[in-house]
C-alpha cells in the first residue's frame, strides 16, 4: 500500500461521475431484466461520420504512413489549417476572431475543466443545475463554489442580479445543458456587464451553438464587451459527430488580460506542460466538418436531434407537463410528474418504459424533481420513445 495520501477533495465529490452512476444503473437493469431499453440518458451522437469527415481522416492516415508527408508533434495550440477554418465559421456568423486567438483542444469537457488551472484560487459562479463537469473540477481544484439557481420562475435562466459583487471564474452554458434553456441576447449582456462591472472571468461553453436559432447567440463574442472579459469553449463532438474522435477549440481574445498577464499566453504556456495536442488525422477531420461539403454533409443529424426534441417537446406540452428546451436545444428538461423525485421518476420510466433519462438532482440541487431527455437518438428511438409515453401511467 502506498502511504501518500489521495487528493481530500475527492471526499466532496459523489462517488460517482453522474453519467457513469446512470450507466451504472441502465446495466443494472438490463442484467436484472434482459431485453432492451432505448438511451436518451448521456447526449452521444447516434450517428456515423459524414463521408466527407472520413475521407479527410483516410487521406491524412495516408499522409502519415508516407515519409515525405508524416507529422511528428503537432504545432502548440493546433494546425494553422483548422484555426483559420474555425475563425472563417465565426465570421460567417459574424463575429471575427483572429485565428491566432484559437488553440485546439480534445473536447470541450477537457478545456473547461483545464482552463481555470491558469488562475490562482478564485471563488467560481455556477448556475444550477449545472453540467457536473464545471462543479467538480471546481471542487477538485479546491475553488470555492457559489451557485446561482434556475427554477421555473425564470425559467431556467437565472441572472446575476443580487449576486455579491466580486471578482469570479463564472461558467455559463448556453443553449444550456442540462436544461436546454438559452439566453437571449439581452440575458447574456447581463452576464457579460456583471463579468465587466466585478472583474470576472465568464468562461463561455458554446459545446450547443450548432442548435442555436435567430434570436439567441451561438457566440459570446456577439456582445459587446465580451472581448476584454471572456474566453468561449466550442466543439466538434455534438455538431459534427465527434464524441468519439474528439476535438474542440477554446477562444481566448487577445484583449483578455489578467493583470499584466496575456490570458492567451497563460493558456498556452499551460497548454504546452499539460497537453501535446490533437493528433493531425482528427484535426484534419475537423476541418473537412467545417468545409462547405461538410456543413451540408453534418447539417442532417444535428436537423434529426431537433426534431427528436421537439417530438418530447410537443408530447408533454400536450400532457401539460411543465417543460423547457427542446426548441434551441437538443436537450428537453421537465418537471417530473406527479411529484416524483428526479431519481423516483428515473426508476418508473426505466421499470415502466425501458427508457433511459437523466435525473434532474445529477445536475445540482436545483435540478432536484426535473428530468432531462436528450435528442441526441434516431429519429426510430425517439419516435418509439414517444410511443411508450403515451402508453405510460407516468404521465397521465
Ligand atoms: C451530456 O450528456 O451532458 C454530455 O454528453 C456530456 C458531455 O458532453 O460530456
Amino acid at each position: 500500500m502506498i502511504k501518500v495520501p489521495a487528493a481530500r477533495e475527492f471526499s466532496a465529490l459523489e462517488k460517482n461521475y453522474l453519467f457513469t452512476e446512470v450507466r451504472r444503473k441502465t446495466q443494472k437493469f438490463l442484467t436484472e431484466n434482459g431485453g432492451e431499453v432505448i438511451n436518451l440518458g448521456v447526449g452521444d451522437v447516434a450517428f456515423p461520420l459524414p463521408p466527407v469527415v472520413v475521407e479527410a481522416m483516410v487521406k491524412a492516415t495516408l499522409e502519415m504512413g508516407d515519409n515525405a508527408r508524416f507529422k511528428g508533434y503537432p504545432p502548440e495550440g493546433g494546425y494553422p489549417f483548422l484555426k483559420e477554418a474555425i475563425a472563417g465559421r465565426y465570421l460567417k456568423r459574424g463575429v471575427k476572431i483572429d485565428a491566432d486567438e484559437i488553440f485546439i483542444g480534445d473536447g470541450a469537457k477537457s478545456d473547461t475543466s483545464s482552463f481555470p488551472d491558469i488562475f490562482g484560487r478564485a471563488d467560481v459562479l455556477i448556475t444550477d443545475p449545472v453540467y457536473p463537469v464545471y462543479a467538480d473540477s471546481s471542487v477538485l481544484r479546491g475553488n470555492r463554489v457559489t451557485f446561482v439557481r434556475g427554477n421555473k420562475q425564470n425559467r431556467f435562466l437565472p441572472s446575476p442580479r443580487g449576486v455579491e459583487k466580486k471578482p469570479y471564474l463564472i461558467f455559463l452554458c448556453s443553449p444550456n445543458n442540462p436544461s436546454g434553456a438559452a439566453y437571449g441576447h439581452d440575458g447574456l449582456k447581463e452576464w457579460v456587464d456583471f463579468a465587466l462591472e466585478t472583474g470576472s472571468a465568464l468562461l463561455f461553453d458554446a459545446a450547443y451553438s450548432a442548435f442555436a436559432g435567430v434570436g439567441v447567440p451561438s457566440s459570446v463574442f456577439e456582445i459587446d464587451g465580451a472581448r476584454e472579459c471572456c474566453a468561449e469553449f466550442g466543439s466538434f463532438s455534438k455538431s459534427a459527430g465527434f464524441t468519439g474522435l474528439r476535438c474542440s477549440w477554446t477562444v481566448v481574445p487577445k484583449e483578455l488580460k489578467c493583470r499584466k498577464s496575456q490570458v492567451s499566453a497563460l493558456w498556452k504556456r499551460r497548454q504546452s506542460v499539460k497537453f501535446n495536442g490533437v493528433s493531425y488525422v482528427i484535426q484534419r477531420a475537423a476541418e473537412a466538418a467545417l468545409s462547405e461539403r461538410g456543413i451540408t454533409e453534418c447539417g442532417p443529424a444535428v436537423e434529426i436531434y431537433k426534431k427528436n426534441a421537439a417530438a418530447f417537446t410537443a408530447f408533454f406540452k400536450a400532457r401539460g407537463i411543465w417543460h423547457t428546451g427542446g426548441e434551441l436545444s437538443p436537450y428537453v428538461w421537465i418537471e417530473c410528474p406527479k411529484n416524483l423525485s428526479s431519481v423516483e421518476f428515473f426508476n418508473g420510466l426505466l421499470s415502466g418504459c425501458r427508457v433511459v433519462g437523466t435525473p434532474g438532482s445529477g445536475f445540482g440541487k436545483a435540478g432536484e424533481g426535473f428530468f432531462r431527455f436528450s435528442g441526441f437518438a434516431t429519429e426510430n428511438a425517439a419516435a418509439e420513445a414517444v410511443r411508450r409515453f403515451e402508453r405510460s401511467d407516468l404521465f397521465r
